[in-house]
């Protein structure tokens, strides 16, 4: 009895904190059963990839994410045929070309030799494309959401090499897609000796159809497309193939007419997600959150601007970090109704430091869409509405 009456007092005053007189039907009835598989709590709807139900693209809602880890479901998706639905008992996967033995593997092949799981970012080229011209989009999933980091396990790429026997001459592998585009990239050999994986598993499961279900190339740090998904060949070749893919996509329109191709390292690259455009700052303690991540290896550090670059202090990093993935860095600060301007920079472990757009389209003009990673900014009002800088 004396157990009830205090629960039901707690009851009341949970319900009076939260400035109602109503006890919620949480605290007196047994909640639901567990689903067989979890999804997200339903009042989280709002956060979705956009826009929705597109075929070949779809943004990931950055500023939701809690962690250096994207969650499977939002993950940023960019495909050239839609989504194949792949029975795994069907897939293969032949190695062939400049090789002395060539290989079909079954899915059930590859789940028998040895596998690594490693946290790696994935960033298509064309991210932050929109604003080559300066500013153009409102939230940071319409700039940068075409970049995800998850745990990918697989086989690396090398060992798999050493069972086919790669003749001296083979210096590039082509990667082949199944789906109905079947898209390739090229890809230098010197990365499937380094850290290319062959994965099928995302996050603890398996790969998401959309990323590549049953199996994908992983070359971490390389630009998105070159992650070939739903992965059926590999070629060693002498030289790079051509494609469509590689002539009429994936190559940087230069000012002098000529263009960039086989641009493959994302460099490195910071996007504050906090307070981003479309959120409003409350008074008081605020935390600047973003992420940070290089194609080329580790975030060295990254500062942070709160007066548009005039002044910078050094953000706070997450451990761990790790190669080739996202860092989330921290900085704290007072907002008591002034107008602020907000931008980070990020510095790799090889010492290159994030450029402004300015000196940016110094080098590469306007004419590509490709390879943006200029430093990026908020504005934050005097009413703490928060739009692009
Ligand atoms: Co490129």
């Amino acid at each position: 009895m004396a157990c009830m009456r205090r629960t039901s007092f707690l009851q009341r005053a949970f319900a009076m904190l939260a400035g109602t007189n109503v006890i919620p039907g949480w605290m007196r009835e047994p909640g639901g059963t567990v689903p067989a598989y979890g999804s997200p709590s339903s009042f989280e709807s709002a956060v979705a990839r956009s826009p929705a139900d597109a075929r070949n693209i779809a943004l990931s809602p950055l500023a939701a994410q809690r962690g250096i880890i994207t969650a499977s479901g939002l993950c940023f998706v960019r495909c050239h045929a839609g989504i194949p639905a792949i029975d795994p008992s069907q897939h293969r996967l032949l190695i062939h070309g400049l090789v002395k033995s060539p290989l079909v593997l079954t899915m059930g092949d590859l789940a028998r030799l040895p596998a690594v799981a490693r946290i790696h970012f994935l960033e298509c080229s064309g991210n932050t494309g929109s604003e080559w011209r300066g500013p153009a989009a409102e939230t940071v999933q319409q700039s940068h959401g075409l970049a995800s980091c998850c745990e990918w396990t697989g086989v690396r790429l090398r060992d798999l090499l050493e069972l086919v026997g790669v003749s001296p001459s083979a210096r590039w592998f082509l990667a082949e897609g199944a789906d109905a585009a079947a898209f390739d990239r090229s890809i230098p050999i010197a990365k499937a000796y380094d850290d290319a994986l062959l994965a099928y598993g995302q996050n603890g499961e398996m790969l998401r159809p959309e990323q590549g279900y049953p199996l994908r190339l992983i070359v971490p740090g390389y630009e998105g497309s070159a992650n070939v998904k739903w992965l059926r060949r590999i070629k060693l070749l002498a030289q790079p193939v051509y494609s469509r893919e590689e002539t009429a996509r994936y190559t940087d329109l230069m000012p002098n007419g000529s263009a960039r191709a086989f641009t493959l390292i994302m460099e490195a690259k910071s996007v504050i997600v906090s307070p981003s455009g479309g959120q409003h700052v409350s008074s008081g303690r605020n935390q600047v959150v973003g992420f940070a991540w290089s194609g080329r290896g580790k975030i060295a550090h990254v500062d942070v601007s709160l007066d548009g670059g005039s002044s910078w202090r050094r953000a706070a990093l997450d451990t761990p970090v790790l190669p080739k993935a996202f860092s989330r860095f921290t900085v704290a600060f007072d907002w008591n109704g002034q107008d602020m301007a907000l931008l980070s920079r990020a510095t790799d472990e090889t010492g290159y430091v994030q450029p402004t757009l300015a000196q940016l389209v110094r080098v590469r003009g306007v004419n590509s869409g490709y390879h943006n990673n200029a430093i990026h900014g908020w504005r934050v009002s005097t009413t703490g509405a928060v739009s692009r800088l």
